[in-house]
């Protein structure tokens, strides 16, 4: 006897589609969130009870593997009841440091006319622009705004009007910095504007590969490892993180060994992605990753560029965009349903960048090991201290 009371709401459509079919399925916590042995965790279904178990003919049957095509299926029906919390708004894009790797300000990317098509690189937004877009978030109810720029947040001008104007508003606010420009006031201000966590770039300890990577000024170095603890005096949550590259690849350990001594929040340690010709590169197909349609947790993670064009991930943030999906002219609940709406769809353009992006993590493995919880998937491994 199929065990109807235990249907969760939220799948209830898609089962009686696939009854409609007379699809044989049995679902259980154990099958609905694991597959090929990997944990998943569905955008818009964390609320889904974990017991219980329904089946297409009412037998329990513990060996039945859900197929990638439904967990797909699944996936894609949860994802129309998400809603994201947290937001990023890019104000600028200056920036003291060229890092090779960097896809805004890295090797080749003045030969792009990226910035050109974007109203220019000196574009800032100004104050009452972003208070404009800071009202259009909290009515839509985000609680957590990342203020951030596409080179180094401290040289926005309007930073702390910005960040003063989003926690008066009751949010929550983190950065990702490069850590070169950061003083102990400046530290006891963002503490005092409400930021909660801080990620500082550093990609290295030592200052003869950061003079190759980052910034050769000895001074931004010195301030930039000195940084995190500063954060932590301050209450503010700080991830360091390294971005592997040819120059740092063998200095892993030494960079986790170093911090995890210094007992900051979390450490992660990322992939390089690289692009051409203004996209991610597509390194799905060079991974031999599998592509599962509605799993990519890096959907939702809202963006909204300097003029006004917002992203629902950053695997699309070098995608073009017409005028419309502008933050402040159609709002967050449009941009967001547009996103969903065009991830659901057969047809559907997003899915096509999808399939050749770089940033695809569809499920992270958990570990806990000598106090920490290891995080681990396609594109980084993060340390959160226990
Ligand atoms: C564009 S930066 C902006 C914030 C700040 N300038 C910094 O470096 O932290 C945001 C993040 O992207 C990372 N990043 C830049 N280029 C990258 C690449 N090619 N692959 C992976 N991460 C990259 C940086 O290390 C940084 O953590
Ligand atoms: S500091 Fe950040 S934004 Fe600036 S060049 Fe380096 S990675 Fe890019
Ligand atoms: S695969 Fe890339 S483009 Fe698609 S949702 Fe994930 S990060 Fe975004």
């Amino acid at each position: 006897m199929m065990r109807k009371e235990n249907i969760p709401e939220k799948l209830k459509p898609l089962l009686k589609r696939w009854e409609k079919q007379e699809k044989e399925f049995y679902i259980s916590p154990d099958n609905l969130f694991t597959y090929n042995h990997h944990n998943l965790k569905y955008k818009g279904g964390e609320d889904i009870p974990l017991a219980g178990w329904f089946a297409s003919n009412g037998k329990a049957d513990d060996k039945y593997k859900l197929s990638k095509e439904d967990v797909e299926d699944i996936a894609q029906e949860l994802l129309k009841y998400y809603k994201p919390t947290k937001w990023t708004l890019i104000l600028d894009w200056h920036c003291n440091y060229q890092c090779p790797m960097c896809c805004y300000h890295g090797d080749g990317m003045s030969d792009t006319d990226y910035y050109k098509d974007r109203g220019g690189q000196k574009k800032v937004i100004s104050k009452d622009k972003a208070y404009e877009r800071i009202d259009c978030l909290v009515e839509y109810g985000i609680n957590s705004l990342s203020i951030m720029s596409m080179g180094e947040i401290l040289l926005y001008p309007y930073w702390k009007e910005v960040s003063d104007y989003a926690h008066n508003k009751g949010m929550d606010l983190w950065t990702i910095t490069n850590g070169s420009l950061w003083t102990e006031d400046i530290v006891k201000e963002a503490a005092n504007m409400g930021y909660t966590d801080i990620r500082v770039s550093l990609d290295t300890i030592s200052y003869e590969t950061y003079a190759k990577i980052r910034s050769n000024k000895k001074e931004y170095f010195e301030r930039a490892m000195r940084l995190p603890e500063l954060l932590m005096k301050y209450g503010i949550k700080v991830n360091v993180h390294f971005v592997e590259q040819k120059e740092n690849k063998d200095e892993k350990q030494e960079f986790l060994e170093y911090w995890k001594d210094k007992k900051v929040d979390s450490i992660s340690i990322a992939k390089q992605f690289y692009c051409e010709n203004e996209t991610v590169k597509d390194m799905y197909a060079e991974m031999g990753k599998e592509y599962i349609e509605g799993l990519c947790t890096a959907f939702g993670n809202m963006q909204t560029l300097p003029d006004g064009n917002t992203h629902c991930c950053c695997g699309r943030m070098f995608e073009a965009t017409s005028e419309e999906r502008k933050l402040e002219s159609i709002g967050c609940q449009n941009v967001m349903e547009d996103a969903i709406n065009n991830m659901r769809t057969a047809e559907s353009e997003m899915r096509k960048i999808c399939y050749r992006c770089g940033m695809y993590v569809p499920y992270s493995d958990e570990k806990i090991m000598d106090g920490w919880k290891i995080i681990k998937n396609s594109e980084r491994e993060t340390w959160m201290k226990l």
